[in-house]
């Protein structure tokens, strides 16, 4: 099966593709609707941008919808993944849309015969979010090679700086990150003090604070994380010209951003949103096409 469920699944070439293709979508071409293909969306875990982007890019797709809530479902009973997922593709599914809290929760599921399109797992990768994030990046500078790009926030618990660290860094941009100690990935890139680099950066990209990750307390007030890892609106004020500020969102107001900046002139936050939409249609177009459904 042809699946998108790490960056690693996608060449470069693949990756550029899919931006011009969602772009596209997004200036007013239609993908060719598909109403004899069946997909359901399992989130194991909470969303409103992911699930519901990929909702609407299935309906333009004219894909059948499988309602699946985990709630309500034999889940609850013990069922396994496997056998959860097993199930939906012997009941016709033909393509499944997947969040779940288990980092690379996809490598139980190598012997299903459908594909699967990742809407996240655990701390591990969030491809989907990383392909828009790229659109909305290409979007505005038509380059990756040499943007000077910071993320800061929760890095250790981010599957979000992951899928965009080592893909940014394939495309040939600087990627460096601000944060705490206790939020710090040495497996990733260098670490540098938000002030220092403020008026040099392309993009600004903060996370969220994962609270619901964290097995102890952060240590760190709102107040004080903000005024040393946000996007303060004196930092803001540092920003260059033509620099843009993206989060993935849910945002903690006040915390990894000022609440007054979500929507400043730099901002490109809901855009981020109404991307996904098209780059989640262009995803599902691959793999139809990948998998020749
Ligand atoms: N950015 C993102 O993944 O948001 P949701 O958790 O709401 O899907």
């Amino acid at each position: 099966m042809k699946n998108i469920v790490k960056m690693s699944d996608l060449t470069n070439e693949e990756v550029y593709a899919l931006i011009e293709r969602a772009l596209e979508l997004k200036h007013g071409a239609k993908v060719p609707p598909r109403p004899d293909l069946y997909v359901s969306n399992l989130f194991f875990e909470n969303s409103t941008r992911t699930k519901h982007s990929f909702e609407v890019a299935e309906h333009q797709l004219q894909l059948n919808v499988i309602n699946f809530e985990v709630a309500t479902s034999s889940v609850n009973k013990g069922e396994t993944l496997y056998d959860t997922c097993k199930t939906l593709e012997m009941l016709g599914c033909q393509i499944l849309v997947i969040r779940h809290s288990q980092d690379a929760y996809y490598k139980e599921l190598e012997n299903l015969n459908i594909p699967i399109l990742s809407g996240g797992d655990g701390s591990g990768e969030h491809p989907s979010q990383c392909l828009l994030d790229l659109m909305t990046m290409y979007e505005q500078f038509g380059r990756f090679e040499g943007l000077d790009i910071i993320i800061a926030g929760d890095i250790k618990n981010s599957r979000v700086a992951r899928s965009n660290y080592h893909m940014l860094k394939r495309l040939g941009a600087k990627v460096r990150f601000v944060c705490p100690d206790i939020f710090e990935d040495k497996t990733l890139g260098e670490v540098v003090d938000f002030d220092e680099v403020i008026d040099q950066v392309d993009v600004c990209m903060l996370l969220r604070v994962q609270h619901e990750r964290h097995d102890h307390k952060m240590g760190l007030s709102k107040e004080v994380y903000h005024n040393n890892f946000g996007l303060t609106k004196e930092r803001y004020a540092k920003l260059k010209e033509g620099a843009i500020v993206m989060h993935p969102a849910p945002v903690n107001r006040d915390m990894e951003i000022a609440s007054g900046l979500v929507e400043a002139p730099k901002s490109v936050i809901f855009e981020q949103m109404k991307n996904g939409m098209f780059m989640r249609q262009a995803m599902l177009e691959k793999v139809i096409k990948d998998n020749h459904l």
